[in-house]
């Protein structure tokens, strides 16, 4: 049997294990999709005494994505982000890769969104807005990112190629221009907030938002009222799932089951 799980403190909450688990039923896989919440002193020993006793393959969620980056060897899209959310246990050693970033161009397509030559706002500069802004870029976007603290902003910006850094006061002239908006904040989380104003919508622009309790946010809500398309939290939970098991197993990931399991147990 294979032995897959996810490994942050805390992660008692973590909707991997039913998406994961959901993916091996469909596709006939023994293995089993394991939890490990682990101390965040001993992070590293937990990191060696996986692959010591042969798990196959880690999702890697907070605090420990710098832990992993350091622990593997680091992809090369991982190596631009700075951070790593899936390991893959291989012959020659452990493997990081960043399935945030890769799995959000991922939820773009199965909308039928084009990232190519987009003007992508990503609000927030903490590690979600680095990997949707790496991400952006790597499709051929352009990417302004706005921050509450501005001075974030353009850190981050100096980082991404092409990007700008803003003040969350620009958004309104950044939304008037853009073709993706991107709330990477926890604005949103559990309350009836956004990040975005509400009169800067309109009918040309994509949302997608990070967050995903509750599945639709007032940010997602507002882009709705003004005609703009949108993409909820789950897609991004998804894909980087669908491209953690793709990166583990080689196989293709059934997307329809891995969304259905999320799904379900996100309305619990
Ligand atoms: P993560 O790693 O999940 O992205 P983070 O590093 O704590 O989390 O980043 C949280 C982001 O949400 C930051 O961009 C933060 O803005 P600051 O850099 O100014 O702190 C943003 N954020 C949090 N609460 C906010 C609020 N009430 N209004 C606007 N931005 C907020």
């Amino acid at each position: 049997m294979d032995v897959y799980g996810i490994i942050g403190n805390p992660v008692e909450h973590s909707l991997s294990p039913p998406m994961h688990e959901a993916a091996f039923d469909a596709c006939g896989i023994d293995a089993k999709f394991v939890t490990f919440e682990a101390d965040p002193d001993r992070i590293e020993e937990a990191f060696r005494g996986a692959q010591a006793l042969g798990v196959d393959g880690l999702t890697v969620t907070l605090p420990f994505k710098h832990d992993a980056f350091e622990f593997a060897d680091v992809d090369e899209k991982a190596q631009r982000v700075g951070a790593v959310n899936t390991i893959d246990f291989t012959d020659d050693g452990p493997v990081g890769y960043n399935t945030d970033m890769t799995g959000t161009l991922q939820a773009f397509d199965h909308h039928g969104v084009s990232l190519e030559g987009a003007k992508a706002v990503v609000i927030g500069a903490g590690g979600a807005a680095r990997a949707l802004a790496f991400g952006f870029e790597e499709a051929g976007g352009t990417v302004s990112i706005a921050n509450r603290t501005e001075s974030k902003a353009h850190d981050l910006a100096d980082d991404v190629p092409g990007a700008s850094g803003h003040g969350l006061e620009e958004l309104p002239d950044l939304m008037a221009e853009a073709d993706v908006v991107a709330n990477a904040t926890s604005v949103g989380l559990e309350e009836d907030v956004s990040a975005a104003p509400a009169d800067a919508w309109h009918d040309d622009l994509t949302a997608y938002d990070a967050v995903y309790k509750p599945l639709e946010t007032r940010f997602l809500s507002d882009a709705a009222a003004a005609g703009a398309q949108t993409i909820d939290g789950a897609w991004m939970l998804l894909f980087q799932g669908v491209d953690a098991f793709e990166t583990w197993t080689g196989e293709d990931a059934p997307v329809d089951a891995m969304n259905e399991a999320l799904r379900s147990h996100l309305s619990e």
